[in-house]
């Protein structure tokens, strides 16, 4: 079966004025099948907001290739790219941005239909209203404006909008991240169930790994512009098999007290270093509670190990019982 995306190799080197570029994505690859949901995880920085906006082609990479539903994007021309994009819309942050003031709610969510001359009148008017139902609001609120709605709303409406086209592929970026505590929930739900209904791939991009947990089937790990690790689900959150994925997850707070107490503490030390100038070997050896001598000079394969592809030298460790000890 032909991948919804195949991510393969992909850079993006920011060019600065007096310095060394930006790599702020460094070689990174993955797919995501038709229907499935991969979560990108990681620190602020890291990266995931260039991968996500190379892969609807709002960024180009410096090096790499993006295949959605087949067809290759990087250096694509203007026809193909359309086509392509067609197949593929992405939810952002901020709805609040997303959303032009002055068009109605029904204006918005018909554009992409009307702009491709695939619905008109009374069809689009209907289609707009289908559209509306299936992310929770009436048909009424169509001739309504942005800010007449709340921030979770806002986000239904620009969701609404992203599914008009029935993409192949929906790119979440932190899409909760901005609205009130209370709604997150159903906005999640609200993107787990149309998801499943509609068998869309979905790339979802979060440094909340709880959120992740929620909606993604794989999670892929990225430190400084690199994948550090990239498992099932379950396999990520029992076993983890690079140290930094295994210091994200402990310091998820446990809602439970006696749970809190018995996680080892690995403090995640130290400032990510700058993109411009990556550490040699490991990217992730500065910070690493389990480096040594081979970390700091030779860059680890990226293999497989368990159910993880992971990059690590000394990955087969990191969930053995002497982890935690000092001097490890
Ligand atoms: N246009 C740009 N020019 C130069 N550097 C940039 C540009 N956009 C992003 N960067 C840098 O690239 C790196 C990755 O940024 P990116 O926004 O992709 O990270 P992120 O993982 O999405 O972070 P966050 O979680 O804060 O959204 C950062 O160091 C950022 O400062
Ligand atoms: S290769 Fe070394 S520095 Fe890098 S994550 Fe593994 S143990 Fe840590
Ligand atoms: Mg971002």
């Amino acid at each position: 079966m032909t991948a919804a995306l195949t991510v393969a190799d992909l850079a993006v080197h920011y060019p600065v004025r007096h310095g060394p570029p930006v790599r702020a994505v460094d070689g990174v690859s993955f797919t995501i099948a038709p229907g499935e949901t991969l979560g990108l995880v990681g620190e602020s920085g890291c990266g995931k907001s260039t991968v996500s906006k190379s892969v609807v082609g709002l960024q180009a990479p410096t090096r790499g290739s993006v295949v959605v539903d087949g067809v290759e994007i990087v250096g694509a021309d203007r026809r193909t790219l359309r086509q392509a994009r067609a197949r593929m819309q992405m939810v952002f942050q901020d709805p609040a941005t997303s959303l032009d003031p002055r068009m109605t709610i029904g204006a918005a969510v018909g554009e992409p239909l009307l702009v491709r001359g695939l619905a008109r009148g009374q069809a689009l008017r209907d289609r707009v209203a289908g559209l509306l139902a299936e992310v929770g609001l009436r048909p009424e609120h169509a001739t309504r404006y942005p800010h007449q709605f709340s921030g979770g709303q806002r986000q239904r409406i620009v969701i609404a909008r992203a599914l008009a086209l029935r993409p192949a592929l929906l790119v979440c970026d932190e899409p909760v991240s901005a609205l009130d505590v209370s709604v997150r929930a159903q906005i999640l739900n609200l993107l787990v169930e149309l998801q499943r209904g509609l068998g869309m791939a979905t790339l979802f991009v979060s440094h909340d790994l709880a959120v992740v947990r929620h909606v993604c089937d794989r999670v892929a790990v990225m430190y400084l512009g690199r994948l550090a690790e990239l498992a099932p689900r379950d396999a990520l959150f029992a076993a983890p098999r690079h140290p930094y994925t295994r210091a994200l997850l402990l310091a998820v707070p446990e809602p439970d007290p006696a749970a809190q107490r018995a996680k080892p503490r690995v403090p995640l030390a130290g400032e990510i270093p700058s993109p411009a100038n990556p550490p040699p070997g490991c990217r992730f050896h500065t910070r690493c509670p389990m480096a040594r001598a081979p970390c700091r000079e030779q860059e680890p394969a990226w293999r497989q190990v368990g159910e993880s592809m992971v990059a690590c030298h000394f990955a087969e460790e990191v969930n053995s019982p002497g982890v935690d000890k000092p001097g490890c």
